[in-house]
């Protein structure tokens, strides 16, 4: 049997990666959401730039807005199951001004940052749809946090950063690939992905 206060700890620390998870589904929801909405006119517009797509056809205005639009939609599920099962503090955002900015960021950024990563991968010379390790998997995370942090830096402390909240930031970190590629698998067999990652 473990002592008591340990047994208390780690309780505590699985709530704090559950609801680090939680928080942040409004950031992994546009990648998936992306796939099943884009296509159409590419972000970049079909520019180049040194030779090179500026983003290439994989990021498509339809997808970003489709998937942006998923991502603020399920904050506000979210906000409604929190309020409805009574969890205070709108479930871990805060006073509802800043959950709503929250969400809308954590969207937002989300897609940004998957843009940005295909801005590196083009200039890289790695074409649209080729792997690249780690990029893949973070770039949409890393997106949706910088921004976070920068916009709401107090939030973004003392849930992923302060104390024991540090194991909700590991948790999303080793979470996060096996989720991409496990939707990745099932985008392309459900016909809307032509590559598994
Ligand atoms: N998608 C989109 N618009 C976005 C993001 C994604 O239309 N802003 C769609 C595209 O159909 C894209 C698919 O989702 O092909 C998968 O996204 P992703 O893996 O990020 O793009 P890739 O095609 O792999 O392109 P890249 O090499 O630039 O990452
Ligand atoms: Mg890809």
């Amino acid at each position: 049997m473990l002592p008591d206060d340990l047994a208390m700890e780690l309780a505590e620390a699985v709530i704090i990666a559950a609801s680090g998870f939680w928080l942040a589904l409004p950031a992994m929801l546009p990648n998936s959401a992306a796939v099943l909405t884009g296509g159409g006119t590419p972000v970049d517009l079909g520019r180049s730039w040194k030779g090179r797509r500026l983003l290439g056809d994989g990021k498509t205005w339809r997808g970003f807005l489709g998937g942006a639009g998923a991502g603020v939609l399920l904050g506000l599920v979210m906000l409604g199951i929190s309020s409805l099962a009574g969890w205070g503090d709108n479930g871990g955002y805060g006073p509802i001004g800043q959950a709503l900015g929250v969400i809308v960021v954590l969207a937002v950024g989300s897609l940004l940052g998957d843009m940005l990563g295909s801005f590196v991968k083009r200039r890289l010379d790695v074409p649209r749809g080729a792997k690249m390790p780690i990029l893949d998997q973070y770039d949409f995370l890393i997106g949706a946090f910088v921004l976070v942090a920068i916009a709401y830096p107090s939030w973004f402390f003392t849930s992923y950063i302060e104390g024991w909240n540090i194991m909700a930031l590991i948790t999303l970190l080793v979470i996060t690939p096996l989720l991409h590629r496990g939707m990745n698998i099932l985008g392309y067999r459900m016909g809307k992905k032509d590559v598994p990652w």
